[in-house]
């Protein structure tokens, strides 16, 4: 065998090795991989029905805030480890530790908590849009009264089977692919179908800005109350930058992992960030003026995607075809955002206790079911019982992003700011001095040192009354 051919065999087992780790291949593929991943129900369905509650505008704009100031650096702090250590979230946190005494590891098992309390929720609202995608098929939705879609939302949720048995296909088909290997074919379809969502949005936006009325949606969602900002909406704005980002629980980490050498951090992730971001603004401006519209309460809270999004269907031609699409591709985005979830436990178990995969995928799946069944039921048998005045799907939501991912996030950036140093943070976001961005580097890093885990702190504890 000559050397050349030895090269070519060691580069295949490489990339054999990379390609079972679910490397990405290309700067572009780990582009709309990790886009996979922020891109899901949090855009559709949690940004616009979050900003609903919360008074809209003056909600956005902290919302804004916090993606830059703190989920931007928070992001990048991750990519950086992770791609440094080349590892799942736990061992890269061990890796990168200065000392194997201190226990920074427990942000990634704090992590692996924080992704079954999202997925037990996630899964549920999951379990409807797939609902919804045969619904809209047999023509049943297809309704400009906002009583009739209401009505068959109120029907689904709380029919105790009907939430539970979506919730097992979810869960079901998320656990097939997952054994599988999150395969090229995933990546590839990622690809396709991303444009393809924000085509579909562009296409709801326009329909729903035309409808008569449609102004005041605009106005709810551009001119700004800043009466209704609370330490609590302010801290919901920040968690929802966190739920957004997939950041503070170790997601981005194992991501990051996959990235390639050469690729820029700031430049891509500051392109996840921008294009999430439009993700959410077109779902809002395909919701909010239909809202108005129609005469609908803009705070429905959860159930607003599954009320209007129908009507404003209903109101177009060829909105039956238009609508299954559109909840086929929330389908596929929700199943992108659980994949990089679910990864979190799994890895976690196949590392930490040497389970293969399929058999860490079947405890993980059958574990989220038995907690799952707690949010599935909270629209029925379990509305009565309440944790904090929360029913558990509200519970695991508030748990999640209010506390854990800020928590996860406050400890990732001082780890990064104190503990790891600017020397190796300058080392991984310049790629090793061959990009000439030291200024920004030097930027984001006393950004991430002194601004945003402060930030997070006050947020945090202003957000749940201590102060
Ligand atoms: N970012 C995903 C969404 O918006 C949810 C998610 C959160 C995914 C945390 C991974 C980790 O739907």
């Amino acid at each position: 065998m000559t050397v050349s051919d030895q090269e070519k065999q060691s580069g295949k087992t490489n990339a054999a090795k990379m390609l079972q780790r679910g490397g990405f291949a290309t700067a572009l593929g780990a582009l709309f991989a990790t886009l996979g991943s922020a891109v899901g129900l949090g855009n559709i369905w949690k940004f616009p029905s979050e900003t609903g509650t919360s008074g809209g505008a003056a909600f956005i704009i902290v919302y804004l805030l916090a993606t830059l100031l703190v989920g931007l650096p928070v992001m990048i702090s991750e990519i950086a480890m992770g791609r440094s250590a080349r590892a799942n979230a736990i061992e890269t946190m061990r890796k990168v530790s200065p000392s194997k005494k201190q226990p920074w590891w427990l942000i990634g098992a704090g992590g692996a908590l924080a992704a079954f309390l999202i997925m037990a929720f996630y899964t549920e609202v999951a379990g409807w849009v797939f609902a919804y995608i045969f619904k809209s098929i047999s023509g049943s939705l297809l309704s400009t009264d906002p009583n009739v879609t209401s009505q068959a939302f109120a029907d689904l949720i709380s029919n105790p089977w009907q939430a539970l048995l979506w919730q097992w296909v979810v869960l079901v088909v998320i656990t097939i692919i997952i054994i599988r290997g999150v395969s090229r074919g995933i990546e590839a379809t990622a690809k396709r179908l991303i444009p393809l969502l924000f085509v579909l949005l562009l296409i709801v936006d326009i329909r729903s800005l035309t409808l008569p009325g449609a102004v005041e949606g605009l106005k709810f969602l551009f001119t700004p109350d800043f009466s209704k900002l609370t330490g609590a909406t302010i801290l919901a704005a920040m968690g929802l930058a966190f739920f957004k980002l997939s950041i503070g629980m170790g997601t981005m980490i194992t991501y990051g992992s996959y990235w390639k050498d050469d690729q820029n951090i700031p430049g891509t992730t500051t392109r996840v960030m921008l294009a999430d971001l439009l993700v959410s603004m077109l779902a809002g401006i395909a919701i909010f003026p239909a809202v108005f519209a129609f005469g609908l309460q803009a705070d429905a809270g959860p159930s607003l995607l599954f009320i209007t999004i129908p009507a404003v269907f209903a109101s177009m031609p060829f909105g039956g075809v238009f609508m299954v699409l559109f909840f086929v591709l929330a389908a596929v985005a929700a199943t992108g955002a659980m994949l990089s979830l679910i990864e979190v436990p799994v890895a976690f178990l196949n590392e930490q206790f040497n389970l293969p995969r399929a058999t860490g995928a079947i405890i993980t799946a059958v574990l989220l079911a038995l907690i799952g069944s707690l949010a599935a039921l909270s629209s029925s048998v379990l509305a009565d019982v309440t944790v904090f005045g929360k029913n558990f799907f509200d519970l695991f939501d508030f748990l999640s992003s209010n506390i854990l991912l800020p928590v996860g996030g406050f400890f990732i950036t001082v780890f990064v700011g104190w503990f790891w140093g600017y020397d190796k943070f300058r080392q991984v976001l310049t790629n090793r001095g061959t990009l000439k961005n030291d200024k920004l580097v030097r930027a984001i890093f006393l950004l991430i040192k002194f601004i945003t885990p402060l930030l997070v702190l006050v947020v945090l504890l202003n957000g749940l009354g201590v102060f």
